[in-house]
């Protein structure tokens, strides 16, 4: 088995079951644009100088950078205010739309697409940023590939070590009595790298506050019962085990654990040096 193969059978591995599916109205991978928009917002102030961002400056050195799977702008936004010419690209409509807010206020590009799909109509950019996407990306050697080809300097990543649902384990275990994968991780993203790509890359481990903030408790417990799709009914006994863990006061709750461990891989680019870099 490649590493290519064993990183798609490890996200097939977080199938959830029909039966749990059907009793819930809500999809358990959507996100409120409101909830999308705070973070978006918090992470710009946590994260102006994060390893992430710094190793960003340090390879794109004034030229321009992609965000691929931009969300609402959470990791490039703050390079667009240092004046970087950042393009994002996102295929999901809710995210474009508030990216579309954001551009009365911003300057930077947006595509509309799905990477590697588009990855042919873009031009070549001096680094790759691609941020808390890969889990989402069963194919996911054509993604880093494409990566790879549109930068000339570089291309970085930023994820958790292991897939970000890991922490709900014990909650499906103990709502559901569902067992739930404990990978893929940076580990195996990082073989993918090496098999995909021919390149070592390098990661560093660092850890900051958790960009999570609830306006209410009842918004906390809504979008865990969301994510562990629990049907209204049973929204009691989550609340009887997420009480003790949250922290905050009114209009700012968090869930413990509140700092958050993050990764950052990345590697130099296998594309010609000099190419047609826009500045
Ligand atoms: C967890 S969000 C992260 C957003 C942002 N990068 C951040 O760090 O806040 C993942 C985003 O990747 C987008 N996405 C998922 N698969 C993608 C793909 N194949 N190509 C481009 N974007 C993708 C999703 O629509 C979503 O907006």
């Amino acid at each position: 088995m490649t590493a290519a193969d064993r990183w798609r059978q490890q996200l097939e591995d977080w199938k959830i079951p029909e039966a749990l599916l059907a009793a819930v109205e809500e999809s358990p991978y959507g996100w409120s644009k409101k909830l999308w928009k705070r973070r978006a917002a918090r992470a710009v102030e946590l994260d102006r100088n994060s390893p992430t961002l710094d190793l960003v400056r340090d390879l794109a050195d004034g030229g321009s950078v992609i965000d691929v799977g931009a969300g609402t702008g959470r990791a490039s936004l703050p390079l667009v205010r240092d004046g970087y010419r950042v393009t994002m690209v996102e295929p999901n409509q809710a995210m474009l739309d508030g990216l579309a807010e954001l551009k009365g206020e911003d300057e930077f590009e947006v595509i509309a697409g799905r990477w590697p799909a588009i990855a042919g109509e873009v031009e070549p950019h001096a680094v790759a940023l691609s941020a808390h996407v890969v889990y989402d990306v069963p194919e996911v050697a054509p993604f880093l590939k494409a990566l790879d080809q549109t930068a000339t300097r570089g291309v970085v990543l930023e994820l958790t070590p292991a897939h970000p649902w890991v922490n709900l384990g014990p909650l499906y275990r103990e709502l559901h009595g569902l067992e739930r994968p404990l990978g893929p991780t940076i580990d195996d993203l990082a073989a993918v790298v090496g098999e995909a790509v021919g390149a070592e890359p390098t990661i560093q481990r660092w850890s900051r506050p958790t960009d999570m903030v609830f306006d209410t408790v009842e918004e906390a417990i809504e979008f865990t019962a969301q994510r562990l799709v629990l049907p209204r009914g049973r929204w009691p006994e989550l609340e009887e085990r997420l009480l003790p863990r949250l922290t905050g006061r009114a209009g700012h709750w968090q869930i413990e654990p509140t700092e958050r461990e993050l990764c950052t891989l990345w590697w130099r680019s296998n594309s010609p040096e000099g190419g047609a870099t826009p500045e």
